[in-house]
């Protein structure tokens, strides 16, 4: 698929992973609606930055309140990309949520809670996005997963489950919706830097600067992976594009690692 010229909805795209990936499919020529919790006002002014970062690359950009686990929600951002923004081609189902408990003191609530954005949501985003990408014969969706979607971590049972749930999810609509013409795959990246990540490195060390943490990040993540590289959102963001652009690849889960999941 030529990006070119093409709309792309990206969910939680307001700050991290989400505005790379954002950023990256408008340097490759796409239009993008970012989904996000917009009336989190920490949240807006961050999304902000990624309509900023979109047009920075000469495309056009629209942020828009969207809560993933809400199929209402779901369905006006798909039907606001096609309205304001002339098609939907692209959908990068990203938004997700993250907490390290040992399942000793998991409580229901807080499974459920990582379950539904991000097993749930994904799936609300793709079958609100499905009717229009089938009717066209063309579309691409990629989901994010994580590596431990594809193997357990300890303290992540919760989070594990819910993006093993993302990979079966996409390996089998993948298969449903080949003969349409729309592809599925997903991107399993290790530790990359965002809000989440840097949070969950405070919280475990007691740092509390912002810059240290920072730095601390740049070093745990380049010794942990082989190539001795810090994944960053825009790496995650390239993957994306590539799995937008190749016409052979659909039920794929791709590390983005910097080797560490071979390691
Ligand atoms: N950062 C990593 O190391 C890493 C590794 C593997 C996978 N991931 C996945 O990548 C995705 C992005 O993570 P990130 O690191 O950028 O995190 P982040 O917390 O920086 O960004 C997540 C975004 O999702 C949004 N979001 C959360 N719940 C939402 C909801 N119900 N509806 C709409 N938007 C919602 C947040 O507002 C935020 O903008 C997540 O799915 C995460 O699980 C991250």
């Amino acid at each position: 698929m030529d990006i070119e010229g093409r709309v792309a909805v990206v969910t939680g795209g307001a700050r991290g992973i989400g505005r790379g990936i954002a950023a990256a499919l408008a340097k490759a020529g796409a239009d993008v609606m970012i989904g996000d919790r917009l009336d989190d006002p920490r949240i807006g002014s961050e999304a902000t930055e990624t309509v900023k970062a979109v047009e920075a690359a000469g495309r056009r950009a629209i942020a828009m309140r969207c809560d993933v686990t809400d199929p209402a929600d779901c369905a006006s951002l798909m039907q606001s990309a096609v309205e304001k923004l002339g098609g939907l081609h692209i959908v990068v189902a990203n938004a997700g949520v993250q907490s390290t408990i040992p399942v000793l003191e998991l409580e229901l609530a807080e499974w459920e809670r990582v379950l539904r954005v991000n097993a749930t949501g994904t799936f609300l985003t793709c079958k609100a996005a499905l009717p229009h990408l089938v009717e066209q014969e063309l579309g691409s969706i990629v989901n994010m997963a994580s590596i431990t979607g594809l193997r357990g971590s300890a303290t992540m049972a919760h989070y594990s489950a819910s993006k093993f749930a993302v990979v079966g999810f996409t390996e089998s609509l993948a298969a449903e919706v080949a003969p349409h013409g729309v592809r599925v795959n997903c991107v399993c990246p290790d530790g990359v830097r965002s809000e989440m990540t840097l949070g969950l490195l405070k919280q475990h060390t007691g740092i509390e600067d912002d810059a240290k943490a920072d730095a601390l990040w740049t070093k745990v993540a380049s010794d942990r992976a082989p190539l001795g590289l810090s994944v960053e959102p825009s790496h995650i963001g390239e993957a994306v594009v590539y799995l937008c652009q190749a016409d052979t690849l659909t039920g794929v889960a791709l590390p983005v690692t910097a080797g560490a999941h071979v390691k």
